[in-house]
């Protein structure tokens, strides 16, 4: 097993809100909905390397690596709005915490490629939400320069993410509705992607 660089406590602050409002607040919605959106969902193989000497947050981000793995799968597996966003913020979080070594940042983004290789490219928007960007091959802001691009993206549409341009759940916090979407006036400001 390789040993992947000890995480620092600190770097897993900022994730705490998006576990929260990007993956919780989701799946809840779907499963608490009048008429649930996410059903018996499918079994999951996924494992996960366990490293025991990077301590609590070590053990953190192997436990967000095998959420972001699972929720993948999920995906794959199911068409709901609700858990293409989950995974596209644990892909983030994820990958980020791997950013440190280009090997573990690659192998990760091979592992979650492989795990949705079955959908098409699609770009959708979310009544309300995000627009979710599947399988595309590259991202640029209006400026034409390159965003870090993920398997499954949840880019912002309500203008509101402190993490622009991806989606970081705040849409639900300030009530965006679809009728408010700024790319609607501002279209320059749309980040572009090409398929694969
Ligand atoms: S659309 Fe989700 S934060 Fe803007």
């Amino acid at each position: 097993m390789r040993r992947a660089a000890r995480v620092e406590e600190s770097s897993l602050e900022p994730f705490i809100d998006r576990l929260r409002d990007s993956v919780w607040r989701p799946l809840q919605d779907a499963i608490t909905a009048p008429v649930p959106r996410i059903g018996e969902l499918p079994h999951l193989d996924v494992t996960t390397e366990r490293d025991d000497t990077a301590g609590d947050a070590g053990l953190w981000r192997d436990r967000l690596w095998a959420l972001a793995q699972a929720a993948t799968a999920q995906r794959a597996a199911l068409p709901e709005p609700a858990i293409a966003e989950a995974a596209a913020a644990l892909q983030d979080m994820a990958l980020h915490l791997a950013a440190d070594s280009s090997d573990a940042l690659q192998e990760r983004l091979a592992r979650l490629a492989e795990l949705q290789a079955d959908l098409a490219p699609e770009i959708r928007v979310v009544n309300n939400g995000p627009y979710l960007v599947t399988n595309v091959r590259g991202v640029s802001n209006w400026l034409g320069e390159p965003l870090p691009t993920r398997p499954q993206l949840a880019l912002c549409r309500c203008g509101a993410s402190a993490t622009k341009p991806l989606c970081d759940g705040s849409h639900a916090r300030i009530g965006f509705t679809s009728r408010r979407d700024p790319s609607a006036s501002l279209t320059n400001s749309t980040p572009t992607w090409a398929s694969r």
